[in-house]
């Protein structure tokens, strides 16, 4: 199979590359603009690899992505460009809009040409494949719900409303003009290659300096988390196997509570990485003013996926959390760089955002 990702420098998309372009049967095309998020570095083990390429490039240039179909054969495009982060969608969601909704449906229409040229076998087997998030479905009660595939989308931030656009914009092309889309809306993503501004890394990171650990409002909000390789796997299922015009919601059934999450993390480097003066790291942690419209709860049923295409996921919450930190513990080669420039500010307040960008 010959694919091209979308993001494929990003934290999800890398382990995408890495995961399919390690089978020699697959080629891989890795299409990112590099962003602030996107990173070369997440690739080192595979961008010798003579099955895979890198284009750098925006997927709002509509040319270059029709070129990047055609001129690489592709069977299957996975879209996973995408502006990313909550805290800043709510800083300045101009981006988001542009590359979410403006980006997706210039992904869409490349797809559109190069899908009518095929024919034949090439023809049946041609996919585009949209990652999303169960954000779109916006805020569970903290004791009631589960998102299901039926459930109607309710988006509570920019991010989560563009991509919620996004997510119709894909089920249009395929009503409307019968290109053959497969979706995917997954919990939060956790494990190796996270940049820094996200809970999980964000909290090891300032732990290992020192710096305080922000909890937004009481900590009770609960994510349910999945370790990111899990979700390439499931990714690589839904692409192949996916049927077409239907949607998976995927989850690792990890709901915690975000207060429960840092202290985790600081028990586990308690032990890893002792402070020197002795005390726990869980004395760094602070309440900080909540975020702007912060879901209280998010909650997938994965058991379409499950049932249907046969995903398993391979760690727990505890097992893959350990991984992680582990990782960011053995690999500052990769974070070092990143943390020095990125600085240390509070996203997502909208004390500090300015005027609407
Ligand atoms: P990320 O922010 O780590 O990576 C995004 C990648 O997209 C970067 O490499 C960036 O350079 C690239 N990119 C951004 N704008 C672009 C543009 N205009 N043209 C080309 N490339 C561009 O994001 P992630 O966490 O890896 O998420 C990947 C996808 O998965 C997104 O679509 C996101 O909505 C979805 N998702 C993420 C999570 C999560 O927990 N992180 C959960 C569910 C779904
Ligand atoms: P985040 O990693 O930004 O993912 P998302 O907003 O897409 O769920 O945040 C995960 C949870 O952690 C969310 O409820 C917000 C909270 N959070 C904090 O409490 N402190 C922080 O510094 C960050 C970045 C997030």
């Amino acid at each position: 199979m010959r694919f091209l990702i979308t993001g494929g420098a990003g934290f999800i998309g890398s382990a995408v590359c890495r995961r399919l372009a390690g089978d020699p049967a697959n080629f891989v095309v890795n299409l990112d603009k590099l962003t602030y998020a996107g990173n070369l570095a997440s690739l080192r083990s595979v961008d010798n690899l003579p099955n895979y390429a890198f284009v750098q490039a925006d997927i709002c240039d509509g040319e270059t992505v029709s070129a990047a179909m055609r001129n690489y054969d592709i069977d299957i495009v996975m879209h996973l460009a995408a502006e990313s982060h909550v805290d800043r969608s709510i800083d300045g969601p101009g981006a988001f809009i542009q590359t979410n909704i403006v980006g997706t449906f210039q992904m869409l229409n490349a797809a559109r040409g190069y899908f009518e040229s095929l024919t034949g076998e090439k023809r049946d087997r041609f996919r585009f494949h949209h990652i999303s998030t169960d954000e779109v479905f916006g805020d569970l009660p903290f004791d009631s719900g589960i998102f299901t595939e039926e459930t109607p989308y309710q988006p509570s931030s920019p991010y989560s409303a563009s991509k919620a656009s996004s997510d119709h914009l894909v089920r249009a092309w395929h009503e409307t003009y019968g290109l053959p889309v497969v979706l995917s809306n997954c919990s939060n993503n956790y494990g190796p290659f996270h940049f820094p501004e996200k809970l999980i890394p964000l909290v090891i990171l300032n732990a290992l300096d020192e710096r305080e650990l922000p909890v937004y409002g009481k900590g009770e909000n609960v994510r349910d988390w999945l370790y990111v390789d899990d979700h390439a796997a499931a990714l690589q299922l839904v692409a192949t196997k996916g049927v077409a015009g239907e949607s998976y919601n995927i989850g690792g059934n990890a709901e915690r509570r975000n207060i429960d999450v840092v202290s985790g993390i600081c028990a586990i480097l308690d032990k890893k990485r002792p402070r020197a003066n002795g005390a726990s790291y869980a004395d760094l942690i602070r309440m900080v003013t909540d975020r702007p419209g912060h879901d209280r709860r998010y909650a997938i049923d994965a058991s379409k996926i499950r049932r249907d295409l046969g995903w398993t996921p391979s760690q727990t919450f505890e097992t893959g959390l350990e991984a992680t930190i582990d990782w960011y513990l053995n690999n500052e080669w990769w974070w070092g760089p990143i943390r020095k420039e990125q600085g240390y500010e509070r996203l997502g307040s909208l004390k500090a955002s300015g005027p609407a960008k």
